[in-house]
């Protein structure tokens, strides 16, 4: 079905009723006024984010405290004892006003297969059916179900479904393997899989039931398998657990009353790498993210009634659950959904349906940039690129080269770029400028959104007030989107976030102020890797490592790579030494071992066999050298006269030396 047109009347209407769910301070026009709505956040933040969520959203019943924060246990509330339901703020609110109106356009892999229109009336029905199928196969408020789907309609509607009945999504993105996924499904004891026969990506099908079926072999808390219809492959299917997501969804009733949540009840849990080999499964709660997504998105995108906006990412990270989903369908927009990749069928796609659908706001990642960079200029110049008026990029640091790209090409110098800095665990954009407001500035991630505390700390815990300066970037003060806990392990949330610097949000980012005071993210300070935007611990991947027969010991550190970023590369001491043929093989073993463990996201760039690691006295790895070894800084190197074995940093030296011959 296509969209409806207006009459100017209706048009008028329209108008007048985004305006009324967009209130005070809620509308930042200029940069005077963001540095008043930012002077006041900062001020009394509980009046600020008082007078946001009370004039912009519905609620069943308002809070009794803006926000309490209990410092010794890090325990923080928003907008305690409110009720509400995020999905009637989503959907159900905007049904009269814009309900013929587009609330997704998705868009398949492969062009030739029709795009789906599904309007705000389609979207109420249909999670209305999947909130009922989840209802009806013992789903209750509280439940984790998790989300193992591609990116089509289904994963929107699933991941609403549960927030409608109360029932907590955790999803996990399709590239994950059958292990990373059995150990977060066992993690947060999911009652339910949502799944497909398969994927597409690009020219490739991935067989997700069969992967799926790999990890339900290892966890007993899975009652029911939910299985989308997609690939038409032809998949195991166990009656007494398997049921076809068409057959039962056809049957369910469209009406579903929203569950009436309290603000602090949990939404979703995403999980996130950490510097240990479990990954943490963040906990995001209902009120505090949708009021914080929602007023992020309107300005960050400065989105006007009827553009159609467009971020690339996967439902299956942050930005997805964030700027796809809850922003968007919260503000009553149009959101596009892109099944595919950006190189099929040819590098051109992503600009064919900017020009298709008159894209007015995109957002992608850096490394889909510097992808795209890389080709004939020819792919973006035969497309129609006038209706864009944003752009953002998210997820890693952006190069000066890349920035410049986007910005004379897409944007042709027309449109602001949105550099946003942010993470699963803050749950919507942080730092970032507001376009037409903020003056950009190619890598600057620019200023912290209101409400945003940012500061810099030097290592020994003292805050760099002034700028220019160099250091590790925190927050001051809660924001209602920060993540509430790690699930399951609140000791872990407290030593990552709380403790390194005494009542301040720790991100793991290193971070620069210019001498206007404009963030510039640096990267990351601890044992994570941003691989093609996408967050891997070192740990886990060790530990995956660890588990081949031959191998002793190995360490895994990230070095700059032109598209990706970062790309990782292993050092790797071997229980017995062996001949350059073994040592292929024993090269592939690794990363089918990684792909298998983690993913394929996860797989080394380069292998190093060593007879050693640069340890200090005590035995710790000194990761920090074989970072600038990687990095070919060879005379960067430091102090290395504290090493238990000197000499080990020659040999290593040699090895990546001849590795890059
Ligand atoms: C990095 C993604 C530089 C950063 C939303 C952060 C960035 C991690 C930027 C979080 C940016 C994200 N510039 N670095 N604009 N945005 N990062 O949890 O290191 O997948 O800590 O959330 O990505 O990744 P995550």
């Amino acid at each position: 079905m296509s969209s409806k047109s207006y009459s100017e009347a209706h048009e008028k209407e329209v108008a007048e009723y985004l305006k009324k769910i967009t209130h005070s301070y809620y509308n930042i026009n200029s940069l005077p006024e963001y540095f008043d709505i930012y002077r006041i956040s900062k001020n009394d933040p509980d009046d600020f984010w008082n007078t946001i969520a009370e004039n912009n959203f519905e609620w069943r019943q308002k809070w009794d405290n803006v926000m309490s924060w209990d410092k010794e246990n890090v325990d923080i509330k928003w907008f305690e004892n409110a009720k509400l339901n995020i999905t009637e703020n989503c959907i159900d609110r905007h049904l009269e006003k814009l309900g013929h109106q587009n609330a997704i356009i998705w868009e398949p892999n492969d062009p030739e297969e029709e795009t789906q229109y599904i309007s705000y009336n389609d979207l109420h029905k249909r999670v209305n059916k999947m909130a009922n199928v989840l209802k009806n196969h013992g789903i209750q408020k509280g439940d984790r179900v998790c989300v193992y789907l591609p990116m089509i309609p289904e994963l929107t509607i699933t991941v609403l479904a549960c927030a409608r009945i109360g029932a907590i999504h955790s999803v996990v993105f399709a590239g994950f393997s059958a292990s990373a996924l059995a150990s977060r499904i066992n993690d947060a004891e999911c009652k339910m899989l949502v799944t497909a026969d398969g994927g597409f990506r690009g020219g490739k099908t991935i067989d997700l039931k069969s992967i799926a079926d790999e990890a339900l072999k290892e966890t007993p808390s899975i009652e029911n398998v939910l299985v989308a219809k997609r690939t038409q492959s032809d998949i195991n299917f166990e009656i007494n657990r398997d049921v076809w997501l068409h057959e039962v969804l056809g049957q369910a009733s469209e009406e579903c009353s929203a569950e009436v949540m309290d603000a602090e009840d949990p939404l979703f849990i995403l999980y996130t790498s950490g510097s240990t080999g479990k990954p943490k499964g963040m906990v995001h709660t209902s009120a505090g993210y949708m009021v914080y997504t929602a007023y992020t998105f309107k300005n960050i995108f400065q989105y006007r009634p009827k553009d159609v906006y467009w971020c690339t990412a996967d439902i299956g990270w942050i930005t997805g659950h964030s700027y796809i989903v809850y922003g968007p369908l919260l503000n009553g927009a149009t959101t596009l959904m892109f099944e595919g990749v950006p190189s099929y069928p040819d590098f051109g796609r992503f600009w064919e349906i900017v020009e298709k659908h008159k894209v007015n706001q995109f957002y992608t990642a850096p490394t889909a940039i510097r992808a795209l960079a890389k080709q004939s200029i020819d792919f973006v110049n035969k497309y129609d690129l006038s209706s864009l008026k944003v752009l953002g990029t998210v997820g890693e640091p952006i190069n000066e080269e890349a920035w410049n790209w986007y910005n004379d090409n897409i944007g042709k110098k027309q449109c602001p770029i949105v550099d946003t800095w942010w993470q699963t665990e803050t749950g919507g954009i942080m730092i970032s400028p507001i376009p037409f407001v903020t003056p950009t500035k190619p890598t600057y991630a620019t200023l912290p959104f209101p409400g945003i505390q940012a500061c810099l700390m030097d290592e020994e815990g003292n805050e760099l007030e002034g700028y220019p300066a160099n250091g590790r970037l925190c927050i001051k003060h809660p924001w209602p989107s920060i993540a509430r806990t790690v699930y399951g392990d609140h000791e872990r949330y407290k030593n990552t976030y709380f403790s390194t610097y005494k009542d301040k949000y720790f991100t793991g980012d290193g971070a620069l102020k210019d001498e206007v005071g404009y963030y510039r993210i640096t990267g990351r300070v601890d044992d994570v890797v941003i691989v093609s935007g996408h967050n891997l611990g070192t740990a886990p991947i060790e530990d995956a490592i660890n588990e081949h027969p031959a191998v002793a010991e190995s360490a895994i550190v990230g070095f700059p790579h032109e598209v990706k970023g970062n790309a990782l590369a292993g050092f790797i001491i071997l229980k017995e030494e062996g001949e350059t043929r073994k040592h292929d093989n024993v090269r592939k073993e690794i990363n089918q071992l990684i792909s298998s463990k983690i993913g394929p996201i996860a797989k080394l760039d380069r292998i190093h066999f060593v007879s050693g690691l640069p340890k200090t006295r005590s035995g710790k790895i000194m990761r920090r050298i074989l970072r600038k070894v990687s990095s070919q800084e060879f005379d960067q190197l430091g102090d290395t006269s504290t090493l238990l074995d000197p000499e080990i940093v020659d040999e290593v030296i040699d090895k990546v030396k001849s590795a890059l011959k």
